[in-house]
């Protein structure tokens, strides 16, 4: 990793505290659930709040202590089998769909390994030529990220797991106020084309993760754009229209996909004759529990199918992910970090000149480069600071727990 070593003196004080702040955030989201909440695995991608509490425990203990601060003494050694995530380099795990088995250690006994571990931590970064440590921090930093990234996870598992329960019950509300989408009627923004810097370079001066990576050239022809998100109003336009019924307008895939698991709406939402809907018209579940449809909410738990097939029917396209890029700062544009992720016509794939970090966190993004689609922006769900113009998520295209949406694109 090549963060510069100019960035670190006087800044160990700074990191502590946001060390601290980051870890009381988890902490804080995990707070409203009861210790049966926070155990449960609803399904083979989400995990419990316990093991994201476990796990990003595990990456500050094994990456920066393990291997930086002399003399730490882990909290138990049999921890990392539990909490290791997919790091072959780190050795075996424990496999992913069975992390709800895990009714040992005890919630209580995550929360003293948490403790543990930061203890060290802020010991660590008070040590004499902490500044020095440039490799160390660097990783911490991505600690630091890595555990916002498990924060937003821990909010779409634990809906997921809530969504499974027959009484709806809410989570409750989420620690910051949640932007809400613009709500007047789509305006297409022109974006002129040519050829773009694209990405960003780790030079240090700003975090970012490897697959955002290199800043590189990139043709794009001129497009047009939807200045806000597709929203629920747009989309229950679809579904009352036969979107669900009409096998033109989807991706083979996604057919099989539409009449394997019934999909007849978003994840979250019910329709009027839903026995578990409390009113005679559509509600849709969330943190908050189950409220009236919103219509100038964005449309939101959408797989990439769903996003495709509302474009077709929309009569406009998915943007690549260059093009959302490009109009991240276009005049007049709404809500591109956020509300909602947005789901690209990209496929996930390394950048032209695209090189891992070093070490174990060598298998961080890249191994992932496969079978998975891009994702843009940031969601309601997204802790504050943690999104970026060049951030890239990625999602394999089925997927509908996350907060994601879509915005309509068009050529000019
Ligand atoms: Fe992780």
């Amino acid at each position: 990793m090549s963060l510069a070593t100019s960035r670190f003196p006087a800044l160990a004080d700074d990191f502590l505290a946001r060390y601290r702040s980051v870890r009381a955030r988890s902490l804080a989201l995990a707070a409203p659930l009861s210790a049966e909440d926070q155990c449960v695995q609803s399904m083979p991608d989400a995990s419990p709040t316990k093991w994201h509490l476990g796990h990003t425990t595990w990456f500050f203990e094994t990456i920066v202590l393990q291997a930086h601060m002399p003399g730490y003494q882990a909290f138990d050694a049999r921890l990392a089998y539990l909490f290791n995530s997919y790091y072959e380099v780190l050795g075996p795990r424990h496999p992913r769909p069975q992390r709800g088995l895990l009714t040992r250690p005890t919630l209580a006994q995550v929360q003293a390994y948490r403790r543990h571990v930061d203890a060290a931590i802020a010991q660590y970064l008070q040590s004499p030529g902490i500044e020095g440590q440039s490799e160390a921090l660097a990783l911490l930093e991505l600690g630091l990220h890595h555990e916002q990234q498990h924060q937003e996870l821990l909010l779409t598992d634990i809906l997921h797991l809530l969504s499974c329960n027959p009484l709806l019950p809410a989570y409750g509300a989420l620690p910051e106020v949640v932007a809400h989408q613009d709500a007047s009627p789509v305006q297409w923004l022109q974006v002129g084309g040519g050829i773009s810097q694209l990405g960003t370079d780790d030079d240090g001066l700003d975090f970012c993760f490897d697959n955002e990576t290199p800043r590189h050239a990139r043709l794009v022809e001129p497009f047009e754009i939807a200045h806000r998100s597709v929203s629920c109003a747009d989309y229950l336009e679809f579904v009352q229209d036969g979107g669900y019924r009409n096998p033109l307008l989807w991706l083979s895939d996604g057919w099989a996909q539409v009449q394997s698991q019934g999909w007849a709406a978003p994840l979250y939402w019910l329709a009027p004759d839903d026995p578990r809907c409390p009113a005679p018209h559509w509600q849709v579940f969330g943190l908050e529990g189950v409220m009236a449809l919103t219509p100038a909410d964005a449309v939101s738990h959408l797989s990439f199918y769903e996003a495709m097939a509302y474009a077709e029917w929309a009569g406009a396209r998915l943007p690549t992910e260059f093009e959302w890029e490009l109009a991240v700062n276009a005049p007049g544009i709404c809500n591109m970090l956020g509300t909602v992720w947005q789901w690209t016509r990209s496929a996930y794939e390394p950048y032209p000149g695209f090189k891992p970090r070093n070490g174990a966190v060598r298998e961080y993004n890249g191994k992932f480069m496969v079978g998975q689609q891009v994702l843009r922006g940031s969601s309601v769900a997204t802790p504050p600071g943690h999104s970026r113009g060049t951030y890239r998520n990625f999602f394999p295209p089925a997927a509908r727990w996350q907060f994601s949406g879509l915005r309509l694109a068009r050529d000019a």
